[in-house]
């Protein structure tokens, strides 16, 4: 496999696999008192983890002004020091939140606060520039976020920012960020249990790259059988959209059923299982770029191993299909 895939139009350069920062945001939580976080960190670990990536040769790293409600921004700002340059950094923006009680308080979609937002993340992050910035209310009236995505133009016409995505599960409103010149990706769910070919579809025809988030499945394409025990963990108690945790005292049988059929294949070559639902995307489509969460230096140095070891091969791809009965 090629050692870089590229964001897009942009001619930006990242490590085929990148490493998302929202685990080590630690613990916050919605005003209903609904956590958000993945419970608590250790931010030592964490800086541990990103700097043993950096060292294995990962140079993206995607965060959101909102997780742990700036912490994993700060976190992942002083973890990057002086080697800030050698990485690309996403970041995202759009949800409001108060970062001395760490609570989401609602989302803001106006050019003026993506501005506001964007400073803040700056700061935070310590540093001149964001090197892709994405929107993160993901179902946002496509005329509004047309406007925002104006107001990135502008963002990089100013050197504040290098290239812009949208952070959308649907095909039909990553097209319309796509029209934007400096537009250079979508960041959606896709994993080997939940395929998402119309996104990679338009990822082809709009030459975006695609981001995959939840590439674990939270976990559970990671080995992961129980739900989560600590309280503060948004698997304990999943919103809607978190599928695969049930109601968050056990992880879905019918999940569990599926990775188990599928663990052969994934696992062979010496691969381990998180390292097969990793080499699933890559096969998947040379834009992918997986994004998995972490929270210790020993998943960071599995999940880095995961590069040498490359994509499956078609056959195997083929044979996931099969499987799962696709
Ligand atoms: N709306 C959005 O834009 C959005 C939404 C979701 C995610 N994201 C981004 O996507 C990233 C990844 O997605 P995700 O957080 O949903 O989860 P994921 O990558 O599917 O799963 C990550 C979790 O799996 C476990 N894990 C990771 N590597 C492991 C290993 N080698 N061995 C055993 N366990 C391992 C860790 O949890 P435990 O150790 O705690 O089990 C880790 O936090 C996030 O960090 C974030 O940057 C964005």
């Amino acid at each position: 496999m090629e050692t870089i895939r590229t964001l897009g139009r942009t001619g930006i350069e990242v490590s085929p696999l990148g490493f998302g920062c929202w685990a080590i945001g630690g613990e916050w939580q919605a005003a209903d008192g609904q956590p958000l976080g993945w419970g608590r960190v250790d931010d030592e670990e964490s800086v541990r983890a990103v700097r043993r990536a950096l060292d294995l040769g990962v140079t993206f790293f995607d965060t959101a002004d909102t997780y742990g409600a700036g912490h994993s921004e700060r976190v992942l700002g002083r973890a990057l020091g002086k080697r800030r340059d050698d990485v690309v950094v996403a970041t995202k923006w759009g949800n409001v939140f108060d970062e001395d009680t760490r609570t989401l308080t609602g989302a803001d979609d106006s050019p003026a606060y993506a501005r506001r937002a964007l400073t803040a993340s700056l700061r935070r992050l310590g540093t001149d520039h964001v090197d892709l910035y994405q929107l993160h209310l993901s179902d946002l009236d496509p005329a509004r976020a047309a406007e925002l995505r104006d107001a990135c133009e502008e963002f990089v016409d100013e050197g504040l920012i290098r290239a812009y995505a949208w952070s959308t599960d649907d095909p039909a409103r990553a097209a319309v960020f796509a029209e934007g010149e400096h537009c250079a990706a979508v960041q959606h769910a896709i994993n080997v249990l939940q395929d998402a070919p119309e996104m990679l579809a338009l990822c082809e025809e709009s030459e975006l790259a695609s981001i995959n988030r939840s590439p674990l499945a939270m976990g559970l394409l990671a080995g992961k059988r129980q739900g989560a025990s600590d309280a503060g963990d948004i698997r304990s108690r999943p919103p809607a959209w978190l599928q695969g945790f049930g109601d968050g005292s056990a992880a879905d049988p019918d999940w569990l059923a599926r990775i188990d059929a599928l663990k052969e294949i994934l696992t062979s070559d010496g691969r381990t299982l998180a390292q097969g639902a990793l080499a699933w995307l890559w096969a998947r489509s040379p834009r992918t770029v997986p994004i998995p969460g972490f929270r210790s230096v020993a998943q960071a140095e599995q999940n880095a191993a995961a590069i040498a070891k490359g994509p499956l091969t078609a056959g195997q791809l083929a044979e996931v299909d099969q499987i799962l009965g696709r």
